[in-house]
């Protein structure tokens, strides 16, 4: 991850090489080092268990919403002014690049993302990759500027910047809308292979540019999001999806930042970083070595594998991000407590740990629990520091 880099080097101005972020608990345990508190944030933080954010969204559509800066911008930091998380992430939704780059997709609400026509043929396939994804330079515009004006306002809390893996992209386009199994983009993979390999080309290079208009623009960190990817085996999984999925992180694989040595008598030199990828997807125990294998810096990890299984699947030496089962945070006070400490204890075989959920907020969840939450976690686990 570090040194001799051929990479661009991010602005002056953005928050991991002005100081801002390079040394925030997110970014130095993404970076596989144990910051004195254990970081913490949630998937899906922003959003319907706020009432705050229920108001700001009345009589908006979902996708206007990511469109419109002032809106994007508000609704991200609303979680990290009311529960103190260790980081934002960005208020936006997987299909925006679709959306942008020309496809006919519309979010609905209690439902999803749902397609105007599904991708189920090669010709299906040869009128998709038709919209051409140059046109994304000028058409991301808004989501810079949300990034920007997030980033201004949170200072020295870094921003998590995300997109959607080019197989979970192809599960929406495939089916039309959201679905069980995936079963038409699972046989179009295996019925016809070159027609999937330039479907998950083209949607790897889309959803690629959304990123790295996220990094370039101000966010400290990538998550690359496969929420589905547990649907496939690992075979199909490496053969299928995996080449993609690198391809669509190779868009911010190259973007560096620089920091300079806290012994500056002993190394003069500054040193280059990497802006750290996490990759993350819903029932992915058999593929998190796969998943780590795409270029990724920390696997993020559901809650069907404990942390010390998943850290020792991952070889013992890759940072990790997870995993509270969502359906607690509705369980009484003590039952979740002792689940988060759990959490926290098996996270410390792991080199670093950022605590979050093994999946999103759920909608009905109390905000007050996610707050309570936080608090345990700087606690308990400023206290594990200083014991051991
Ligand atoms: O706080 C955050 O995590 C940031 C915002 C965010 C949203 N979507 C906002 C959103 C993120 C990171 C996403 C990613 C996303 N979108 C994923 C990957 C993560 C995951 O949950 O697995 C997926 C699969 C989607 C597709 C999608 N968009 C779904 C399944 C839904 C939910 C449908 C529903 O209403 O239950 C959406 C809509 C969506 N995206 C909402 C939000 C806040 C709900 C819209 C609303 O509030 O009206």
């Amino acid at each position: 991850m570090f040194d001799r880099i051929q990479g661009v080097n991010l602005d002056a101005q953005h928050p991991l090489s002005a100081g801002l972020t390079a040394d925030s608990r997110l970014i130095t345990a993404y970076q596989g080092s144990r910051p004195d508190v254990t970081p913490v944030w949630f998937m899906r933080q922003a959003g319907r268990s706020l009432p705050e954010y229920r108001e700001l969204r009345v009589g908006t559509q979902m996708l206007e919403a990511c469109l419109t800066p002032e809106l994007a911008s508000e609704i991200t930091l609303q979680p990290v002014r009311r529960h103190g998380v260790d980081a934002g992430i960005f208020f936006s939704d997987i299909v925006v690049p679709l959306k942008l780059v020309g496809v006919d997709v519309s979010i609905v609400a209690g439902k999803g993302p749902v397609l105007g026509k599904a991708v189920r043929t090669a010709a299906d396939v040869a009128e998709l990759v038709a919209l051409d994804p140059a046109v994304l330079d000028d058409a991301l515009a808004p989501i810079r500027e949300a990034v920007t004006r997030t980033t201004d306002e949170l200072g020295t809390t870094p921003l998590i910047g995300f997109a959607g893996a080019p197989f979970t992209l192809a599960a929406y386009l495939v089916e039309g809308g959201p679905s069980k199994d995936h079963i038409h983009a699972r046989t179009l993979m295996h019925s016809d292979p070159e027609a999937w390999a330039v479907l998950m080309a083209w949607t790897a290079e889309v959803t690629g540019k959304f990123l790295r208009a996220q990094i370039l623009a101000g966010a400290s960190a990538a998550q690359l999001f496969d929420s589905w990817a547990g649907a496939l085996s690992l075979d199909d999984y490496t053969k299928y999806v995996a080449p993609a999925s690198a391809l669509a992180i190779s868009h911010v694989q190259d973007l560096t930042y620089e920091t300079r040595s806290a012994d500056l008598a002993a190394d003069p030199e500054s040193v280059r970083n990497s802006v750290p990828i996490v990759h993350f997807g819903v029932g992915t125990s058999e593929l998190l070595k796969a998943m780590h294998d795409i270029g990724a810096d920390v696997v993020g990890v559901d809650y069907r594998v404990q942390l010390d299984e998943a850290s020792r699947r991952l070889g013992g030496n890759v940072p990790v991000q997870g995993n509270i089962d969502p359906a607690l945070l509705a369980a009484p006070w003590p039952v979740l407590e002792a689940h988060v400490l759990d959490v926290l204890e098996k996270g410390r075989t792991a080199p670093s740990h950022v605590l979050n959920l093994g999946h999103g907020v759920p909608p009905e969840t109390d905000p007050a629990v996610l707050t309570r939450v936080v608090n345990l976690v700087h606690d308990a686990s400023a206290e594990q520091n200083s014991v051991r």
